[in-house]
């Protein structure tokens, strides 16, 4: 009996999207399905200041549904940040697409495997983890916070050089202590800096606690 597909596979099926390679990457990935022996390429570019997929692209020597899911994967992922992108599910692939059949639904999570495996390559390359374990160390630490955004300038705190000390408590397993420098007009942010430090150093799993203290700028 025939296959039934939805019409949005068929559409990225005969028209996918990103197909190919990027220039000068900062992460590739190749994935292979134990299910079928197919395989899959995922090129990507990655700011390493805000963690955001700027671009993917990817090719695959996989079946029509592979290169449909593989190509709503490059949709949905351009754009969106690193952690946005870890915790997609290969179901978010097929809703996109209307569904896929049961039998072929191992496609969508060669798909997803090989675009989540890129952004791990990107997360060694960059020293974040290790053995698929984050590392929490000051290098960590600092890339976390070149998220954290200083509202009075719009630079990140690196960027606008507010860092004065960052410190991994080694009695205290999991702490971790900030100092930040601040000024008179800055102050007034200083409680939405905190926030936000917090929220992100809590995503590097191995923080406990993170302690953030504002020094003024003389
Ligand atoms: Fe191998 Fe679809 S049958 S990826």
């Amino acid at each position: 009996m025939a296959i039934k597909y939805s019409q949005k596979v068929i559409q990225h099926f005969t028209s996918p999207q990103n197909v190919g390679d990027l220039k000068d990457p900062d992460a590739v990935s190749t994935e292979g399905s134990a299910a079928c022996g197919d395989m899959i390429t995922y090129s990507m570019k990655i700011n390493s200041e805000t963690r955001i997929v700027e671009d993917v692209m990817f090719k695959s020597f996989g079946c029509a549904s592979n290169i449909a899911t593989a190509s709503v994967a490059t949709v949905l992922a351009k754009g969106k940040s690193i952690d946005d992108i870890k915790a997609l599910k290969h179901a978010d692939l097929t809703d996109a697409l209307d569904g896929l059949p049961a039998v072929k639904l191992h496609c969508s999570v060669l798909a997803i495997d090989g675009l989540k495996s890129a952004v791990r390559q990107w997360e060694v390359s960059q020293g974040l983890i290790e053995n698929g374990h984050v590392i929490l160390n000051k290098e960590t630490v600092h890339k976390f916070l070149n998220g954290v955004i200083n509202p009075h300038t719009g630079e990140n705190l690196i960027e606008a050089n507010m860092i004065r000390r960052i410190l991994i408590e080694e009695e205290e397993e999991g702490h971790v202590f900030i100092e930040i420098r601040i000024t008179d007009e800055e102050e007034m942010f200083a409680p939405n800096i905190d926030e936000e430090i917090r929220e992100k150093l809590e995503e590097i799993p191995g923080v406990r606690k993170v302690l953030v203290q504002f020094k003024h700028k003389i």
